[in-house]
């Protein structure tokens, strides 16, 4: 095989490969600002560094995570101790991953539905983060869910957009983290969410296969088959797990070393719970985590901007990401 193509799929299984997880911490400065003055700290680069910092250096976190997604801004960043981001990843023994599309915006006569944007320059912005050693790259397609939504519109642009991407990262080198997630903010119930998904995911490998994406060197990061927030019918943890196992076992190709999910703002537990509810269920891929929001949430919390609570925000994490680990194996 050539080296190119070994070094690929080689890194895509080390990130899903059991027990560990991926830390997704590559929130906007945006989307960061607002998390951080939710807890009472402002928003500034080197508070948004701080807190990045305190996650990364978590004594003990490469047990549980086998990679971190960083935004642009922090790839860029040095540590208080001079370190640059990707070599404290390296020091940590955990992948350094990059989130490589710019967000998602309003997208052209289709109301309430978004295309995410970042394919401008983008092979050479992979050249520049495969030199400075970026192992893999996310891009995230959020669509929205109810009776209508996805349009196919929609599905088609971002899955050709995903497509895109991920040809572009594997031909610098670095393993695409396909992301096209259904939000989980409607009333949708869960056949709905079952039905959208596999016809995204449908939609979505059409793409990469006719972009020449190697499925063996990507990890699908997609969102779990759950109920939307406002659903009043919510299925058990065995239901959803059940039907998420279920979907990607008939749309998502065998050549998939493994599948990350989001948590797409389930309450940590709940999330881990699904994880370990699924771990029993036998699928041809790793089923692994790729969490944001429910593996930072109690950390942000705890630490607050606060140098004093700087552990205590560490051990939250800690928590956190080995109870997902920990539920992977059970
Ligand atoms: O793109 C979304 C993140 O990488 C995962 O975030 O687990 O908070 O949904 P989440």
């Amino acid at each position: 095989m050539h080296e190119h193509t070994e070094r690929l799929h080689s890194t895509a299984q080390a990130m899903v490969a059991p027990p560990r997880g991926i830390l997704a911490a590559d929130e906007s400065p945006g989307t960061m600002n607002k998390r951080l003055e939710k807890v009472g700290v402002e928003p500034t680069p080197e508070a948004r560094r701080d807190y990045r910092e305190m996650l990364l250096t978590t004594p003990g976190l490469s047990e549980s995570a086998s990679g971190i997604i960083l935004a642009d801004e922090t790839f860029n960043q040095e540590l208080s101790d001079g370190r640059t981001v990707p070599e404290a990843c390296k020091d940590a023994g955990v992948l350094p991953g990059i989130k490589v599309d710019t967000g998602a915006k309003p997208l052209a006569f289709s109301p309430g539905e978004t295309v995410t944007e970042g394919l401008d320059g983008l092979r050479d912005r992979f050249t520049d983060y495969a030199k400075r050693g970026a192992a893999f790259a996310k891009w995230r397609a959020a669509l929205a869910l109810d009776a209508e939504l996805p349009s196919e519109r929609a599905v088609l642009v971002n899955a050709h957009a995903l497509g895109r991407y991920a040809a572009l990262s594997q031909e610098a080198g670095i393993v695409p983290i396909v992301e096209p997630e259904l939000l989980m903010d409607g009333d949708h119930d869960l056949d709905r969410c079952a039905e959208a998904t596999a016809y995204v995911l449908d939609v979505v490998f059409m793409s990469l296969v006719a972009q020449g994406v190697d499925l063996a060197g990507i990890v699908l990061k997609p969102n779990m088959i759950v109920a939307g927030a406002k659903c009043a019918t919510q299925p058990s943890v065995e239901e959803a797990a059940a039907a998420t196992v279920r979907v990607l076992s008939e749309h998502v190709p065998k050549e998939v070393p493994g599948i990350a999910f989001l948590s797409g703002g389930q309450p940590p537990e709940q999330a881990t719970a699904h994880l370990a509810a699924m771990a029993s269920l036998s699928a041809p891929w790793e089923l692994s985590f790729s969490f944001g929001r429910a593996l930072v949430d109690p950390a942000l919390k705890v630490w607050a901007g606060d140098p004093d609570r700087w552990k205590d925000g560490q051990a939250a994490l800690d928590v956190r990401v080995r109870a997902n680990a920990a539920a992977r194996a059970s």
